[in-house]
């Protein structure tokens, strides 16, 4: 692989308040924090700003699909913030994703575009039921081949996906996953999983995970331990 895998903490919260409580003890033990869809219709986008005024890079998972010039012009708006990746789904096509590589090489020359193939909440009755009778993993690498050829950097993908994904696609796409567990870990909705060193030698560039660290007893041990797992520091 490039580089080392990296460790993305999901701030999964309801409020600003809270994700800033979760992470400021991290800064300096952590680099990357997501920020998704709740926080940022509750707090805007200034949101990215704070989280990087604290010195973290900021994974902006908007998720973003719509026709191309809304997709183009949301990514225009985000003009100067400091977020460094975004979130876009592969089934907008190609013209929404080639448009959305064109605005974001425009407005935000730093941040790197990942696509979401196949919703992990989609199972094959689910894929059916909207029209599409290939499996999940034949969709995953049509929409995976289709948003990298269109100048997307890289993808979200399950942790199971990305053996089949690094043959496909090689070494230079970036792949993010989540679904990282321990084996002991019980109880919450995460059931196709993978460790953290497991998942880093399977190709992720980076991993993302939420409650293991913030459910721990200690997220600053825990942090530094995924981190040293994946090879991200010594
Ligand atoms: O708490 P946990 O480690 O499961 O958090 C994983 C993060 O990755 C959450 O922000 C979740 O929304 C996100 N995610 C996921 N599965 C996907 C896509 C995103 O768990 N297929």
């Amino acid at each position: 692989m490039p580089d080392a895998c990296r460790l993305i903490l999901a701030l999964d919260v309801e409020t600003k308040e809270e994700a800033l409580a979760l992470a400021r003890p991290l800064a300096g033990n952590l680099v990357w924090v997501k920020l998704g869809l709740q926080l940022f219709t509750r707090h805007g986008p200034s949101i990215v700003d704070e989280f990087h005024a604290l010195g973290f890079k900021v994974f902006l998972d908007l998720k973003l699909h719509d026709i191309p010039n809304t997709v183009a012009s949301a990514i225009k708006s985000l003009k100067g913030r400091p977020c460094s990746l975004l979130t876009l789904h592969a089934c907008g096509g190609p013209e929404m994703l080639s448009r959305a590589v064109e605005a974001a090489r425009e407005s935000i020359p730093d941040c790197q575009l990942l696509a979401v193939t196949v919703l992990t909440s989609m199972d094959q009755a689910q894929l059916t039921a909207v029209g599409i009778t290939r499996t999940p993993e034949e969709q995953v690498c049509v929409l995976g081949r289709l948003a990298i050829q269109s100048g997307v950097h890289g993808l979200v993908c399950s942790p199971l996906e990305l053996p089949m994904l690094r043959k496909e696609l090689g070494t230079q796409p970036v792949l993010v996953t989540p679904g990282i567990r321990y084996p002991d870990a019980k109880g919450d909705d995460q059931n196709r999983v993978m460790t953290p060193a497991q998942a880093a030698a399977s190709g992720a560039s980076f991993i993302v995970v939420g409650r293991p660290i913030l459910k721990a007893t200690d997220p600053s041990a825990q942090t530094l331990k995924i981190r040293r797992e994946i090879g991200e520091v010594k």
